[in-house]
């Protein structure tokens, strides 16, 4: 059974979750590999809608098992209450959850940090969600963080948390001059968090190498989007994990020859949401027109998203990094009201027209995009089932937008229910799950 990964391939928020979801009734573990409660993962079943912050978007599935992996920053207090909504709206959490014991926790100090940082840093704010993710991560990587498998180990947990807090209270004071800690205001809220997901916490790597071995289909989730990847993305503006393909290896523990395919994620057009270049934003009436037929704001912080054309450019930077086989194209329906609609080929840059991603943050913030028009086809597109019924003029928009990336497309979505996709028939897709043949029942 095939082991695939689910990437965005533009800077968050690229419908990643609705993809899952219709996925998740075809395997049988659902992986979160990195990222945190920044993700917002919007599920829509009939009337229902679920954003997942830091659940996998397979939770609803009762036979899909979900994993969170050791790449995944946790932040016990938001994840509880995540569950606990969950289980509140008849959703089983019993059995079917795992959470790893590598997986490091985001303490109170880190969104109080993560506050601090982006109010003094002027001009090279970020935008981030405040949840605290970049510092959790930055203690990772500094080897001071605090792990899952600790809050089960009180002794180990009081003197990592000791010493992490005398740490935090000089920066927070001294540097920024903000509130401090106690570490006895943090240790009772956490050991009451120990006893809850005690059950949760396990060897999730293992887990799902013995899965795997017994042939069971593994889907990775990736949060956030390739634009955002701490090494690939547009740096520093971006989160503070590996977005990308590879981050499913390390945040699973699961070895590269074991991962089958690659779906990318990517709206029919562009946004994205905080600061930092965007090459293909727009300013103005179209800009407005994609904002509100898109719903464009952020799921987790309800902030106004920037929008902007297609970027062709970047999403070829995309499908490279990641080894996309296919696209999922989301959002067609949003550009339905567009007299034209444009697709960046190129970026112009002193005199010269770039047409791969550059790696240096001048360009991204001074290149101009080099646009082709295409006219639009001002019909409605939302709910549409079959390719063969979209307007000759959308087609035409996605293959061109296609054969400009240099990778097919396997889904396009019209609208966000589960069943407003089209499925293209020969797709690597349905190559990897022939189940999906037929699931999504004709008009
Ligand atoms: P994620 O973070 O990648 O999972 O994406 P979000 O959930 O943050 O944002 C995607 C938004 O678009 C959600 O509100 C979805 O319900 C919605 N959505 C998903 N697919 C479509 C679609 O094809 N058309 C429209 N109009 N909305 C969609
Ligand atoms: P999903 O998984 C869109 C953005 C923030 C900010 C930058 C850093 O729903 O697609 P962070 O809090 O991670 O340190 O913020 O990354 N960002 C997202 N944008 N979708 C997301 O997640 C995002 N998660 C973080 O807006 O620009
Ligand atoms: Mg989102």
């Amino acid at each position: 059974m095939p082991n695939v990964v689910v990437v965005g391939a533009q800077w968050g928020d690229e419908a990643k979750g609705k993809l899952v979801d219709v996925l998740a009734s075809h395997v049988d573990v659902v992986v979160r590999y990195q990222g945190g409660n920044n993700a917002g993962h919007t599920v829509i079943v009939g009337r229902e809608k679920f954003v997942f912050q830091s659940l996998p978007s397979g939770i609803l599935r009762p036979d899909c098992r979900c994993v969170i992996g050791c790449g995944v920053v946790v932040d016990p207090a938001s994840m509880i209450e995540e569950m606990e909504a969950l289980v509140q709206r008849g959703v089983s959490l019993d059995g079917n959850l795992y959470i790893s014991k590598n997986a490091h926790l985001i303490m109170p100090y880190h969104p109080a940090l993560d506050r601090a940082t982006e109010s003094k840093a002027g001009k090279r704010r970020i935008g981030t969600t405040g949840k605290g993710v970049g510092p959790a991560y930055a203690d990772k990587a500094g080897r001071i963080g605090i792990r899952m498998a600790d809050l089960l180990d009180q002794r180990l947990f009081r003197e990592k948390l000791e010493y992490n807090v005398i740490q935090k209270n000089r920066i927070l004071r001294e540097i920024y001059d903000a509130e401090t800690f106690s570490v006895e205001s943090i240790l009772g809220p956490y050991l009451r968090f120990a006893g809850w997901l005690a059950p949760y916490i396990t060897d999730t790597a293992l887990l799902l190498s013995q899965w795997m071995n017994a042939g069971r289909s593994v889907l990775f989730e990736g949060a956030q989007g390739t634009m955002l990847d701490i090494d690939h993305g547009t740096y520093p503006f971006i989160t503070s994990s590996s977005t990308t393909a590879g981050g499913a290896c390390t945040g699973s523990g699961i070895p590269p020859t074991k991962i089958d395919g690659c779906l990318g994620i990517s709206k029919a057009y562009c946004r994205r949401v905080g600061e930092g270049p965007f090459p293909t934003e727009l300013h103005g009436e179209t800009a407005d027109l994609l904002r509100s037929r898109g719903n464009e704001y952020g799921a987790v912080t309800g902030r106004p998203r920037r929008t902007g054309w297609a970027d062709a450019v970047a999403l070829r930077y995309a499908v490279r990094i990641n080894g996309m086989d296919t696209l999922a194209i989301t959002k067609l329906d949003v550009l339905d009201a567009c007299e034209t609609v444009k697709i960046c080929t190129g970026y112009r840059y002193q005199g010269d027209v770039l047409t791969e991603f550059p790696e240096e943050e001048r360009i991204w913030h001074e290149a101009e995009p080099v646009y082709e028009e295409h006219s639009g086809w001002q019909t409605s597109t939302q709910g549409l089932r079959e390719y063969a019924e979209l307007p000759t003029k959308a087609r035409e928009y996605l293959e061109r937008l296609s054969e400009l990336i240099g990778v097919g497309f396997g889904v396009v979505s019209t609208g966000p229910e589960r069943d407003e996709t089209i499925l293209m028939p020969d797709s690597p897709l349905t190559q990897w799950y022939p189940s999906l043949r037929g699931s999504i029942p004709p008009r």
